[in-house]
C-alpha cells in the first residue's frame, strides 16, 4: 500500500486533506512505545526527538556584580508588570538592551555549522552576556535552565541547549533575551545549517516575511489584531501552519507582560497600539499543523506532526509616526517610517 501523502484526501474518509486530518495522529503512531523509532520528516530525515535527543549539561552562574532580574535565584517573577507606554528614559534603556541581545544573537548564529552542539552556543552565548555585563534573561525564568533557547527542525520554540550536535540540512532558531540596567531585549532567527533543502528553505524565508509584515502592519491608533491578520495573509499563501499556544507580548522592565500579540488573525486582540508600547513579534510558522505537543522537559515544544517549524522575533517600539525596530541587525534599513 502507497503511503498517503500529505495533500491526499484522508484515508479515514472524513473528505479532508490528510495532513489536516490524521497525518499528526499517523506519524505520533509511528513512535513505537520506548521512542526509538521515528518516520523521516517531509524532507527525509529523522525528527529531532526520539532518536538524537541531547543530555542537558548543569546550569551556569553569572558573577554577581552583574544586575540580575528578580526571578534569577527563585525562579520566579515577582515585579508587577510596568505601564504598557514607556518614556523617553525607559525607552532609551530599551534601546540598549535590544541592541545587546542583536549583538549576542547575530555571534552566536555566526557560530551554526554542523557537528556544532547546541550546548557549546549556549556556552557562547553565556560569556557573550557576562563580558558585556548583562544577564541571560531565560536562565532560571520560571526554572528554565539555559542562557538562549535554540530550536531544531520540528521544535517550535523554547528548546533547551543539549549536547545534540547540528546536522547538515537541519534549521536551527536562536532566541536571545538580555537583561541590560533593567529591561529586557528580546530577539531570535533561524539560521540554515550547511545545505539546507528547498522546502525548509522556502519556510524560513516566509517566517522571516511574516514577521516583516507584521510589523508592517503596526500602527499608532491600530490594534493589536492587525499583527496577526498580515502574518496569517502570508503563511497561508504556502499553506504553512501559523502557531497559536505562543504569541508576542509586551516587554520591558518585566520579561513579558501585556500585551499579548497573537500570529493568527484573533478578532477579540482589540488592544490599542500607542506610541511608547514595546512589545515582541514572533511568528513560529509550521510545515504542517499548528499544533504543537511538548516535551517531557516541560519545555521543548514541537509540532505534533514532526514536520519543521521556523520562527524570526523582534522587539519593536511604536512610535508618533508608526513603527521602529530596536532588534535590527547592524547595517539593516528600518522596514517602516519611524
Ligand atoms: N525568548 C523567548 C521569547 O521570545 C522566551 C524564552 S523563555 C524561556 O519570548 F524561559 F524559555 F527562556
Ligand atoms: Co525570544
Ligand atoms: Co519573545
Amino acid at each position: 500500500m502507497t503511503k498517503t501523502r500529505p495533500n491526499d484526501p484522508c484515508w479515514c474518509g472524513s473528505g479532508t486533506k490528510y495532513k489536516r486530518c490524521h497525518m499528526h495522529k499517523d506519524r505520533l503512531a509511528a513512535l513505537d512505545g520506548d521512542g526509538t523509532q521515528a518516520e523521516p520528516d517531509a524532507v527525509g530525515r529523522p525528527p529531532v526527538r526520539p532518536v538524537q535527543k541531547g543530555t542537558v549539561s548543569p546550569r551556569r552562574s553569572v558573577p554577581p556584580a552583574i544586575m540580575r532580574p528578580d526571578y534569577a535565584d527563585i525562579g520566579k517573577p515577582q515585579a508587577k508588570a510596568p505601564d504598557a507606554i514607556k518614556s523617553p528614559v525607559q525607552i532609551a534603556g530599551m534601546r540598549k538592551a535590544c541592541t545587546i541581545a542583536r549583538e549576542v544573537l547575530e555571534a552566536v548564529s555566526a557560530k551554526v555549522a554542523p557537528g556544532v552542539t547546541t550546548e557549546s552556543l549556549d556556552a557562547y552565548a553565556h560569556e557573550l552576556c557576562v563580558e558585556r555585563g548583562v544577564y541571560p534573561s531565560p536562565l532560571n525564568y520560571f526554572g528554565y535552565p539555559k542562557a538562549i533557547c535554540t530550536s531544531v527542525n520540528e521544535v517550535i520554540c523554547h528548546g533547551i541547549p543539549d549536547s545534540r550536535a547540528l546536522v547538515d540540512g537541519d534549521i536551527v532558531n536562536v532566541d536571545v533575551t538580555v537583561y541590560c540596567e533593567g529591561f529586557h531585549g528580546d530577539c531570535s532567527q533561524t539560521v540554515l545549517v550547511g545545505e539546507v533543502d528547498e522546502k525548509s528553505r522556502k519556510l524560513v524565508s516566509v517566517t522571516r516575511e511574516c514577521l516583516y509584515e507584521g510589523i508592517k502592519a503596526v500602527q499608532p491608533g491600530g490594534q493589536v489584531r492587525d499583527i496577526g491578520r498580515a502574518i496569517e495573509r502570508v503563511a497561508a499563501r504556502q499553506s504553512f501552519g501559523v502557531v497559536r499556544a505562543f504569541v508576542g507580548h509586551g516587554i520591558g522592565e518585566t520579561f513579558h507582560m501585556e500585551p499579548q500579540v497573537p500570529h493568527y488573525y484573533d478578532h477579540a486582540a482589540r488592544f490599542e497600539l500607542r506610541p511608547g508600547m514595546t512589545f515582541t513579534i514572533e511568528p513560529m510558522i509550521n510545515m504542517g499543523t499548528w499544533r504543537h505537543t511538548t516535551w517531557d522537559d516541560n519545555w521543548t515544544a514541537v509540532t505534533a506532526d514532526l514536520l519543521r517549524s521556523a520562527q524570526f522575533e523582534h522587539t519593536i517600539l511604536v512610535t508618533e509616526r508608526g513603527v521602529e525596530v530596536l532588534t535590527l541587525p547592524p547595517g539593516e534599513a528600518q522596514p517602516c517610517d519611524f
